[in-house]
């Protein structure tokens, strides 16, 4: 049995290795490019922990902590913080010139680089703050009169379903809401779902991309080809898709499309996107005014008032990181991690997975309940006993704890995690 000192003694070298690769970005760099010249496949290089040991140590974290909760918000990689840093300490030198006049605009070309991620214009590309904001530009700014639905699950994100109760409190509209089965593995019938619950009133359609209750992936193609064939725009909360797997806009088809990008691109806190397809943004109102020559410019969604520009700036750290591992080796990694302890617990007859392990309907994210133990309980003691990062998760149609990994998780902490797990499920909590 691994013994949970020498294992945290362990931990603490590589965080000195981490630290050291902070002290000196150069390594990091020297990092990405060892990894750029890594040829193999991506399936092969999931398992090789050498090669992901690179990738581990590019990031500062506290590895006395074993963080599974990667699906709230990441930490960023030394080169990512440190192109933050560089950015608020030239900002502070005159703001008004240095932050307003030189790097403001050098969001552009932040703009065209996550667009290239995308697979999007562009001018069809916005920067926005999370993806909360990017949700709420498009739910509270398209025109909708009393009396008109707008069609979620009870699976949706919380901030998300409140903006449209909101909505329903102050202009009189209705959120129809249905839930999903757990686990959702048959994507068919979740968009049948979708489709027996739209009305002739129906007039916006709210779909998680990842719903963060589980992880499981949504059949975003099928529902947004739905939503066109009925006329109803269809808006895609991708808080946790942007570079956790690989796709692209022509993959979704959509039309509507925000995300985070602190969580799965490991970029700045603070920074998300929103896609609105070029014929659409006049649709939508922003969420601060911007003046009438702009009501076809998808730069009126960025109308804040004054903000930092260094956050944004070091979104091209982050994708320059993202593309240097590659987001095909990221997934297939990811996945494996995930695999390894839910095939791993999934034998023990008390083990319930919520969410489908079938290629494509997931990835890092899945929740998994012991039964007998109270799932808020649970995550406590992994935490207080173990310091094990969980999420409880309570939702009326189910609990358990959500699992996240990341690319700086080791295989050594996620063995760490089955094995104590393992221990609980033969022996309690108590
Ligand atoms: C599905 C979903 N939408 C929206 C959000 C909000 O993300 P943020 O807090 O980064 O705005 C989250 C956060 O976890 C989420 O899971």
């Amino acid at each position: 049995m691994l013994d949970r000192r020498k294992f945290i003694q362990g931990l603490g070298a590589t965080a000195f290795a981490s630290a050291t690769a902070l002290l000196n970005p150069d390594r990091a760099r020297a990092v990405l490019q060892t990894v750029a010249a890594h040829r193999g496949q991506a399936r092969d290089l999931a398992a090789d922990e050498d090669f992901w040991r690179r990738i581990q140590q590019a990031f500062t974290v506290d590895r006395s902590i074993i963080n599974l909760n990667n699906g709230g918000v990441s930490p960023a990689p030394a080169i990512v913080q440190q192109a933050m840093k560089q950015h608020l300490d030239y900002s502070h030198k005159a703001p008004a010139y240095t932050m307003w006049r030189v790097l403001e605009p050098q969001q552009e070309s932040v703009r065209s680089s996550l667009a290239r991620c995308f697979d999007c214009s562009p001018e069809e590309l916005a920067l926005t703050r999370n993806a909360s904001e990017s949700m709420q530009i498009l739910q509270n700014g398209i025109d909708l009169q009393p009396g008109d639905e707008v069609l979620a699950t009870t699976h949706d994100y919380p901030r998300m379903l409140n903006t449209w109760k909101q909505r329903e409190r102050r202009d009189g509209i209705v959120l129809r809401q249905f839930s999903l089965p757990i686990p959702a593995e048959d994507p068919q019938l979740i968009v049948d779902l979708y489709e027996q619950h739209i009305s002739p009133r129906t007039r916006a359609i709210l779909i998680s991309h990842v719903v963060y209750l589980t992880g499981q992936i949504m059949p975003v193609r099928a529902v947004c080809a739905l939503g066109r064939r009925k006329g109803i725009p269809v808006f895609v909360d991708g808080a946790h898709s942007l570079g956790h797997f690989t796709f692209t806009l022509a993959d979704l088809d959509c039309e509507f499309f925000g995300s985070s990008l602190h969580k799965w691109l490991t970029a700045p806190h603070g920074t998300g996107m929103l896609y609105v397809r070029k014929e659409r943004i006049g649709d939508i109102w922003p969420l601060q005014a911007a003046e009438e020559s702009k009501d076809e410019d998808i730069r009126k969604f960025e109308e804040i008032g004054t903000h930092p520009a260094a956050n944004t700036l070091a979104i091209a750290e982050a994708i320059s990181f993202y593309r240097g591992i590659g987001p095909e080796r990221k997934e297939e990694r990811l996945r494996f991690l995930r695999n390894r302890w839910a095939e791993r617990l999934k034998v023990s007859d008390r083990v319930r997975l919520h969410t489908s392990l079938k290629p494509g309907r997931s990835c890092a994210i899945a929740t998994m309940q012991v039964e007998g133990i109270p799932s808020g309980a649970l995550a406590k003691h992994l935490w207080k006993e173990h310091k094990i990062l969980v999420v409880a998760i309570k939702h009326d149609d189910f609990e358990g704890i959500r699992v996240a990994p990341n690319v700086y998780t080791s295989l050594d902490e996620i063995d760490y995690f089955s094995e104590t797990m393992e221990r609980i499920i033969r022996n309690g909590i108590d």
